[in-house]
């Protein structure tokens, strides 16, 4: 086979086969094709896509690129939850020990990443002496006892995907749907699940701007999964305003504490509630999804998720006193009030853009070597459909600087207030199952 033959027959429109996806995927991992040649391919993919049976030969060449991990020793149905990213998007840290404690495993293996804020383990660390260094046999230990557990990631995942998506990001080829779909799913299948909520988010704030789009990347992946094997739903959920109220890593924190004890973000705990049912029923753990929500809910309400928050913090050397106090979470020196300019109604928070403004306080990394600061970040005080007076508080600040000129600008930039009411978004627009 010659990779030249490969790049022409995509770009003509015709499909690949299983064998020349992987003799692609191979080769590409293995130095012996170019940068260049893999540049043309994925334009040539760009411009025809890929039918599901290629996706999924893709995904899969991508999955056994490098090393998979085998989750066979824990008990029961693992299910992963993937959310293809947002502002201040909460949800992980609820769900993990909300769900955990309706019996689902979650192994959770997490990575540090660039953006708005940290991953879910910075979010963690804001908890004293929290960590995820721990080996393997005492992560299994830990999810089998507890049902739940978090670590580092230290194996080599999907090696092709890390090339590829570097290319991509280049060479103007990251928007395209079967790219994006197979460099997902491969990550998803090589760190062990064995099914798999997606929540794909839509709107201002999200990859996929527009309903449509997000709803074919849904799709795709869903399809993708469930031919390979593993039970795979979506929810296309809402990111034209950011989730919840808190963006920065310590106060989104201290928002999952809230939500586990019933008193979070109507928003952020529906969703929850939403992707948590839909976990509970692929992982057998109920026969409806009424039934897994009912569990849910039941598990707020009697403190069971918190308590099983509080042995998961304690079993990685957190202290879950914090859990009691969030005021012993870290905290900035200083808070500001961005006060609205005009009365009326808020009709829209553009959720990226607000999103850098709390990364300039220094909550997310702009490039791998940052560091970043826990304890800042932003609370947002009003959301769209509320009326607001001149005067009015939109935005607390959390800072340890006390020149917030940018973040300031960037908030007002992001807030559009109107005179005419508009209603909020709704929250999650659609389901697809296989
Ligand atoms: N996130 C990924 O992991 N891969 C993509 O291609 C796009 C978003
Ligand atoms: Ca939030």
């Amino acid at each position: 086979m010659r990779m030249v033959d490969l790049i022409e027959k995509k770009r003509d429109g015709a499909v690949l086969t299983e064998e020349e996806i992987k003799f692609i995927i191979r080769g590409y991992t293995n130095d012996d094709i170019p940068d260049y040649q893999m540049s043309a391919w994925a334009m040539a993919v760009f411009f025809r896509g890929m039918t599901d049976e290629e996706s999924a030969a893709l995904t899969d060449a991508i999955v056994h690129s490098g090393d998979t991990i085998d989750l066979s020793a824990i008990e029961g149905v693992k299910v992963d939850k993937h959310s293809t990213g947002g502002v201040g998007d909460t949800t992980t840290l609820v769900l993990a020990p909300l769900v955990a404690s309706a019996g689902v495993p979650v192994a959770k293996m997490s990575g540090r990443g660039l953006g708005h804020t940290g991953g879910t383990i910075d979010k963690l660390e804001s908890i004293p002496g929290f960590s995820v260094e721990i080996t393997n046999d005492r992560f299994i230990e830990l999810v089998n006892r507890n049902k739940v557990a978090v670590i580092g990631q230290t194996a080599d995942l999907t090696p092709a995907d890390k090339k590829l998506y570097s290319l991509r990001d280049v060479t103007a080829t990251v928007n395209s749907i079967p790219l994006i779909a197979s460099s997902i799913m491969s990550k998803k299948l090589a760190s062990g699940a064995d099914a798999i909520v997606l929540d794909v988010k839509t709107g201002s704030g999200a990859f996929m701007k527009e309903l449509e789009d997000a709803k074919e990347l849904a799709r795709t992946m869903v399809k993708i999964g469930n031919d390979l094997g593993r039970h795979t739903s979506a929810v296309i959920s809402d990111m034209t305003q950011p989730l919840g109220f808190a963006i920065g890593n310590a106060l989104e924190m201290k928002e999952a504490i809230d939500t586990l004890n019933g008193r979070g973000p109507k928003d952020l705990t529906e969703l929850c509630l939403t992707l948590g049912s839909r976990m509970v029923l692929q992982a057998k753990k109920a026969d409806s999804l009424e039934e897994a929500r009912a569990m849910l809910e039941k598990v707020i309400e009697d403190g069971s998720a918190l308590e099983n928050l509080k042995t998961f913090v304690e079993s990685q050397n957190g202290d879950k006193s914090v859990i009691d106090h969030p005021d012993r979470l870290p905290a900035a020196r200083h808070t500001f009030e961005v006060k609205a300019k005009e009365s009326g109604y808020v009709t829209g928070i553009t959720a990226d853009r607000i999103g850098t403004a709390a990364m300039v306080l220094g909550a997310g990394r702009a490039t791998k070597q940052s560091e970043i600061d826990l304890a800042v970040g932003l609370v947002l005080r009003k959301k769209i459909g509320e009326k607001v007076e001149e005067g009015e508080t939109l935005v607390t600040v959390h800072s340890n600087q006390e020149n917030i000129e940018d973040c300031v600008n960037r908030i007002y930039e992001s807030y559009t207030i109107s005179a005419e009411k508009t209603e909020a978004p709704p929250l999650v627009y659609e389901v697809i199952d296989k």
